[in-house]
């Protein structure tokens, strides 16, 4: 059977693909920021998934603001980046696994969570800078992706509480899949930021650590706000925070805090990297 083997979490700065284009990720702007994903990268190496489930929002390549799901699942085998307007060069593509994704999206829809299913699917910046920040930027990548694509940009955006009960699903739509695979479910975006407006340059430090220390602990504290409540306390982009949940929700409900880190600001944003573990 398939295995959900841990939850990563990252932010998702479109300047941090152009700092690993540039080689400037040892820079003094970007060498701590970096520094927070050698764990990371130590665990992956280590533990060696075939699929990750990166969770994340589309910012206007793959959906604009006339056709926005609540929910899309991508079930292609092949998923490419394309020019967004951040300057960021195309990367290799990313192997999906179709037939991975209508299992999941099957059973998906069999709990009620009725997403939409992509089998074409372009994917930008919330979804190729995590992988590259966690495995570089490779030719061939080491581990298939899924990608779960979550408004967090067009109001109504659903709930924390929602994006929680979605990784619970997610995490029983995976378990109940026949083949022996080792699968990452990793919640991109976030922490605290806001690009525009009166607030723009908003980071709480605070809020930040807060909730990386609840999501891995507590995560019903997380699912108390509503999205209001938390655009107020961590910016309107801030809200990118809640697809942690879906992460989080397809763990059991205690886990090992393998790494933790936590940088600000880098680029606008207040930026956490963690790993979890499921206990064997
Ligand atoms: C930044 C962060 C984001 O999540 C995003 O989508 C775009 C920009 C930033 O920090 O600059
Ligand atoms: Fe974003």
């Amino acid at each position: 059977m398939a295995r959900i083997i841990g939850g990563l979490t990252s932010s998702h700065i479109p300047a941090v693909g152009n700092a690993i284009a540039n080689n400037q990720t040892q820079e003094p702007y970007w060498k701590r920021f970096f520094d927070g994903y050698g764990p990371a990268q130590a665990w992956l190496s280590e533990h060696r998934p075939d699929v990750v489930i990166v969770v994340y929002n589309d910012h206007g390549l793959n959906f604009f603001l006339n056709n926005v799901p609540t929910f899309a699942l991508g079930c292609a085998d092949i998923y490419c980046n394309d020019d967004e307007g951040w300057a960021l060069k195309p990367v290799a593509p990313f192997q999906g696994d179709a037939q991975l994704s209508w299992h999941i999206a099957e059973s998906l829809v069999a709990q009620e969570f009725d997403i939409a299913t992509c089998q074409e699917m372009k994917v930008d910046h919330g979804f190729v800078n995590p992988l590259r920040a966690f495995y570089g930027t490779c030719d061939v990548w080491p581990v298939k992706a899924i990608p779960l694509a979550v408004n967090t940009v067009q109001h109504p955006v659903p709930t924390a509480l929602r994006c929680y009960k979605l990784g619970k699903a997610l995490r029983h739509a995976v378990e109940s899949y026949s083949e022996d695979l080792r699968v990452v479910v990793l919640g991109t975006g976030g922490l605290s930021h806001q690009l525009q407006g009166e607030r723009a340059g908003l980071i709480d430090v605070d809020f930040d650590l807060q909730c990386m220390e609840k999501i891995a602990n507590d995560p019903d504290w997380m699912t108390q706000f509503s999205n209001a409540e938390l655009m107020r306390r961590a910016g309107t982009e801030g809200i990118e925070t809640i697809m942690w949940l879906v992460m989080r929700g397809a763990l059991e409900s205690n886990v090992r805090i393998v790494h933790k880190h936590y940088h600000a600001p880098i680029s606008n944003t207040g930026a956490g990297v963690l790993v979890l573990e499921n206990y064997e």
